[in-house]
């Protein structure tokens, strides 16, 4: 059985090597199967394309075969090692598609706050919340936060997830935003975990640039854009498009701007206020509008009409205990919708996928099923990914996760504890 150890940097490369493995006995394979579409929108959330006393083949990394343990092909190779899933559900591994997970410092100052009564808006007002962060990353070397960030990594993976979305948006200057975007390029080498790169500047105003934003804008669009574009640091260009952070009309110059330069672009929309950014995703064929907390109807007809997956993170409305994104509405009106956690010091300091599943049921009256398909296919399409990964189909990466669970449901009813035991990433299987 070949494990690697993924805190072991010297066994990285051979890590990252593409391996084979056949999984025999599964109880329940949750496939997610898309059948060569991107996303499965509306109500087709909810067919998740369970195999029961299953198998399942991974060649060169890529999953090859699927199917009943009584119809296994002939021709499995005689030297592929084994692993018995017998009394397990096998899932793809989730993809966290919207993360702030690097960052120096804490906020649990702001946590007792809030339970005083204090809100986040409040708090930032006096000068905490992402400016507080700012401070704290600016401080910061690369190595340090590299070093904080790969230990995130490393526990989420634990927690199932085999793909994050990691964003800059804590230096908002040229240099401290350069680094973190280096750093997340660095760690995208050197972990296990598949990590895309957002840039968002266009995250707050700097303190630097009060009262003068549109100098701030300008600096984002003229010289941040062009040399992350050039050196290809950020795969998206994210704007928070927000009253009192970043109107409409600034963030569709800037998001214009990132598409030039071969981003694609993601909005942090309707998350305090209708404040058109689901309508701006839309318009601009955004890949995904992220929180909708307060989206309209005619946002979400937008959204589902130009194709944008809606990404939801309940984690965000459970820690700040603000309303919920109106998820049935969404679901019902026929769009695509993903469940990220957001992880980050300020809005929700979690990085579990299963607990956001569990809330989008109890909270948001999301179906267990609509939850696994929002948690990993739909996750890959917020991050244009559904065609490698998000579920577990012919040709597909074999980024595999095993639940010591009797039925998947127990993913988002049994909460909060660890149900994952095995991670099988590009094949490999990790011991984490
Ligand atoms: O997605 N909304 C803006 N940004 C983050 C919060 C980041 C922070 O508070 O540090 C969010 O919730
Ligand atoms: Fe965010």
């Amino acid at each position: 059985m070949y494990l690697v150890r993924v805190s072991s940097l010297y066994l990285l490369p051979e890590s990252k090597r593409a391996l084979n493995l056949f999984i025999r006995n599964i109880a329940q394979l949750v496939t997610v199967a898309a059948h060569g579409q991107p996303t499965k929108p509306g109500l087709s959330m909810r067919d998740i394309g369970i195999i029961e006393h299953a198998g399942l083949l991974c060649l060169d990394g890529k999953i090859a075969w699927t199917g009943s343990m009584d119809a296994l092909p002939t021709d499995i190779p005689d030297a592929v090692p084994e692993f018995d899933a017998s009394g397990k559900v096998v899932l793809p591994g989730f993809v966290d598609s919207h993360t702030h997970m690097m960052f120096a410092g804490h906020r649990a100052h702001e946590f007792a706050l809030r339970a005083r009564g204090a809100t986040y808006q409040e708090i930032a007002a006096q000068g905490g919340g992402i400016l507080s962060t700012i401070g704290h990353v600016r401080k910061a070397s690369k190595k340090e936060l590299k070093r904080a960030t790969a230990r995130y990594l490393t526990e989420m993976m634990r927690h199932g997830t085999t793909t994050v979305e990691i964003k800059s948006g804590y230096g908002l200057d040229m240099d401290s935003e350069i680094r973190m975007l280096e750093a997340i390029g660095e760690l995208r080498q050197e972990e296990m975990m598949t990590v895309v790169s957002t840039f968002i500047g266009a995250h707050a105003v700097p303190p630097e640039f009060r009262g003068n934003k549109e100098g701030y804008v300008r600096l984002i669009i003229d010289t941040m854009i062009p040399y992350v574009g050039k050196r290809k640091l950020a795969a998206f260009c994210d704007v928070f498009c927000e009253h009192g952070y970043f109107e409409p009309e600034e963030s569709e110059r800037i998001l214009a701007a990132g598409k030039t330069w071969g981003m694609r672009a993601k909005v942090h929309a309707d998350e305090l206020h209708a404040s058109g950014g689901a309508e701006l995703a839309a318009r601009v064929g955004a890949v995904s509008a992220d929180h909708l907390e307060h989206v309209t109807d005619r946002g979400i007809d937008e959204l589902r009409a130009a194709g944008v997956v809606g990404t939801l993170l309940p984690g965000v409305s459970f820690f700040l205990n603000h309303g919920y994104a109106p998820a049935r509405r969404l679901i019902d009106g026929g769009a695509a919708v993903a469940l990220a956690s957001d992880f980050n010091p300020g809005s929700c300091m979690s990085f579990s996928m299963p607990l956001m599943m569990t809330i989008a049921c109890t909270q948001m009256h999301m179906t267990p099923e609509e939850a696994i398909t929002a948690a990993t296919l739909h996750g890959a399409a917020a991050l244009g990914l559904s065609a490698e990964i998000g579920s577990i189909e012919q040709g597909k990466r074999a980024d595999l996760i095993v639940a010591d669970v009797p039925d998947y449901r127990f993913l988002a009813y049994h909460f909060g504890t660890n149900h994952i035991t095995t991670v099988i990433k590009n094949g490999t299987l990790l011991e984490l």
